[in-house]
């Protein structure tokens, strides 16, 4: 059995009195893909941030590898193994594809792999990160997380302003990433089935609570549970 990377129990979070997440459990092992789908407004990338604890949590508990993560240290989140990629991406601009990877690696290592992963930002290297297009600032941003040598690594909406085809082809490389570091992978995506395609498990949030629980190749295999579960009618997978 591979190890539990990312624990999660009982997690709730919102942003005035009352939580807009409730009671949330989800668990990624080493190795694995877990995407996070639902309607806009269910609350998934208030989750993502709870998890990373950019947001305080109203209650529940993170762990990463074991160790658990607090709300509003960034830095000992990142060193206890958990990389963030937020929705809007939040490169350094007027820095160069080569100035924000340096600044976020652990060792030149890292770097390379990242360049190897996305041969076309080794085109870029001196370009400002504001202008590149955006599938490589995409690229960017997530080789930026990866040179933290992440264990768990969160995603929001890798495919925001990209045309199906670029998706098509980013999707791939976090399995890749997934098989070849052992990291896991928590995706949140609104194209249901590329995102099920590379997926281990995934789970459908709605209305802040989890409405549908599943394996990749079970949820692909069902369209019309995924269908009701984005309208907020709860089943089992
Ligand atoms: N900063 C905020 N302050 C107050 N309410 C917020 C804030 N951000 C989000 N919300 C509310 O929390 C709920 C969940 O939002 P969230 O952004 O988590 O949804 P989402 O599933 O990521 O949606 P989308 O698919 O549109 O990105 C929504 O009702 C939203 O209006
Ligand atoms: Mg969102």
């Amino acid at each position: 059995m591979s190890e539990i990377l990312l624990e999660v129990k009982g997690l709730s979070a919102g942003y005035v009195a009352s939580p807009v997440v409730r009671d949330l459990d989800l668990t990624v092992k080493a190795g694995e893909v877990l995407s996070i789908l639902g309607p806009n407004g269910a609350g998934k990338t208030t989750t993502l941030l709870a998890i990373s604890g950019m947001l305080p949590r109203m209650s529940g508990s993170v762990t990463v590898a074991g160790q658990e993560i607090h709300s509003g240290r960034p830095r000992p989140t990142v060193k206890a193994g958990l990389s963030y990629v937020p929705d809007d991406r939040a490169l350094f601009r007027t820095l160069t594809v080569a100035e924000n990877l340096k600044l976020a690696a652990k060792d030149k290592a890292g770097v390379d792999e990242v360049y190897d992963l996305f041969p076309r930002l080794t085109e870029r290297l001196n370009v400002q990160a504001g202008l590149l297009s955006g599938g490589e600032q995409q690229q960017l941003a997530i080789g930026r997380a990866l040179v933290q040598r992440p264990r768990v690594l969160l995603i929001d909406e890798l495919s925001m302003g990209l045309a199906p085809v670029i998706v098509e082809a980013l999707l791939p490389v976090l399995r890749r990433v997934a098989d070849e570091t052992g990291a896991g992978v928590v995706l949140v995506e609104q194209h249901v089935q590329l995102a099920l395609s590379i997926s281990d498990t995934a789970m459908v949030l709605a209305h802040g609570e989890v409405a549908l629980t599943g394996t990749g190749a079970d949820l692909i295999a069902h369209p019309k549970k995924i269908e009701a579960a984005y309208l907020g009618e709860s089943s089992a997978a």
